[in-house]
């Protein structure tokens, strides 16, 4: 199974990084597809807790390559950051030449456009990601492999600053930015990441040949996409499967399986429709609990129950053959727990995923109710130590969603994982 893609399946933070690492023993490269340092991915395990933004998850293992690629766009002071602090060498880690680089002005439009948008911000990162990739799409942006040819990129960048400091001045009133600390800061960047820049898709191919696994991992999640999420509530790249061919520059043909990461209940972070939101008491206790509280921004996550109308689209537009359960162990203890299993809109029963956020803000969940569990699933790791009234409840996920659930984490700790079926066989 060379290839297999593991993706978030509701809106981010459903444990992909733990499962990453979980995996990645047994793969020669992990590769990130999409988005930046808008993600933030915690991973546990006997060597202390990492918490990422930009590497893949699979750095704690020093037999693997973690490449990221094209479709990502990258701060290279994050990046460079993240190198240091996790002693990172070109051995273990590879950036796309063709990746697009977030700039400093992406982060100060970041701002300045979600200022503006007042009531209707879209709570975004703040990274300047949206920036960069309307950059990117809009033929002005700059990628990384740029910044090996600095006397390319002099003649380029007087010219796309200029332009972005009327639109900073003068549409959004704010301060310009300084074209020669940003030429500075490029050719900081040029110098001390310029071991890292490969072409990764000769990367990834060469693994595919040999027949090596290659886990591509997802950041965001598919409610997040650009196309398929709730829009324009989104982040601006396509963290469902299809952007992990564009975003690396590899075929369908080399894929194993894919694979949806869902949270055992929902969490959103930042604006937007989100039909079973819990407001109050209980989706306080569960926030603290299992502390959901956002890595990137520290913003307290916005909790519901799990949304089995929004994890069916989720499973169609990926195409999943699996589903890895994460957080089951946060349920522990409850007396009931609920499934949205359709919604109600303007009167009418749907189970279909709205196309609009306006109209998906007024979807009234349909609930199913499963009887709770008082034993604990924390750090079981076998098949047989599920208590029947968690058992019942994995049923029930996979009955709404139509495919069968193949792990479960139940702890944050990379041990604290259960296997049901080998995604990698
Ligand atoms: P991981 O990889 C949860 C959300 C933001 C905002 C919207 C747009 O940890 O699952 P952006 O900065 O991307 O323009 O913000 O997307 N968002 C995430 N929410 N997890 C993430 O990543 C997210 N990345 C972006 O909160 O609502
Ligand atoms: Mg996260």
């Amino acid at each position: 199974m060379p290839a297999y893609a593991v993706i978030g399946a509701q809106w981010g933070d459903e444990g992909k990084g733990k499962i990453i690492d979980f995996l990645a023993e047994n793969a020669a490269v992990i590769a990130r597809y999409s988005g930046g340092n808008n993600a933030g991915h915690t991973v546990i395990n006997d060597a202390g807790t990492f918490k990422l933004h930009l590497v893949p998850s699979g750095i704690c293992w020093p037999h693997a390559m973690n490449v990221i690629g094209n479709g990502v766009v990258v701060d290279p002071e994050v990046l460079l950051k993240e190198i240091g602090e996790n002693d990172l060498a070109p051995e273990r880690l590879a950036v796309s030449d063709r990746a697009h680089l977030i700039m400093p002005y992406h982060i100060v439009l970041d701002e300045l456009e979600e200022k503006r948008r007042g009531n209707a911000a879209i709570g975004t990162t703040g990274r300047g990601v949206g920036p960069a990739y309307v950059d990117k799409v809009s033929r002005q942006g700059i990628r990384v492999g740029e910044l090996l040819d600095p006397e390319d990129l002099a003649m380029r960048l007087p010219e796309i600053v200029a332009f972005k400091n009327e639109v900073i001045t003068k549409i959004y009133g704010g301060d310009p930015v300084d074209l020669d600390e940003i030429f500075a800061l490029t050719n900081k960047w040029a110098s001390k990441l310029s071991a890292f820049i490969r072409p990764v898709e000769n990367l990834v191919a060469d693994a595919l040949n040999k027949d090596e696994n290659v886990i591509i991992e997802g950041a965001q999640g598919a409610l997040l996409d650009l196309d398929h999420g709730t829009y324009p509530y989104v982040t601006s790249s396509n963290p469902t499967v299809g952007g992990t061919l564009t975003g690396l520059g590899m075929g369908p043909s080399s894929y194993g399986g894919v694979a949806g990461v869902f949270k055992a209940y929902c969490t959103r972070v930042g604006s937007g429709p989100f039909p079973t939101e819990i407001h109050g008491d209980q989706g306080d206790r569960i926030r603290e609990m299992a502390g959901e509280f956002g890595v990137t921004t520290g913003r307290a996550r916005r909790i519901g129950w799990f949304d089995g109308v929004a994890a069916k689209y989720s499973a169609r537009v990926n195409g999943f053959d699996g589903m890895i359960i994460t957080r089951l162990d946060t349920l522990d203890g409850w007396d009931e727990i609920k499934i949205c299993v359709a919604y109600e809109i303007d009167g009418v029963p749907t189970d279909q995923f709205p196309v609009d956020a306006v109209t998906l803000d007024r979807a009234e969940p349909i609930y199913e109710s499963v009887a709770g569990w008082s034993e604990s699933t924390r750090a079981i790791t076998k098949p047989e130590q599920i208590n029947p009234g968690a058992k019942a409840y994995l049923d029930k996920l996979e009955e709404v969603v139509g495919i069968p659930v193949k792990v479960v984490s139940t702890g944050p700790h990379r041990n604290e994982t259960l296997v049901i079926q080998d995604l990698l066989d």
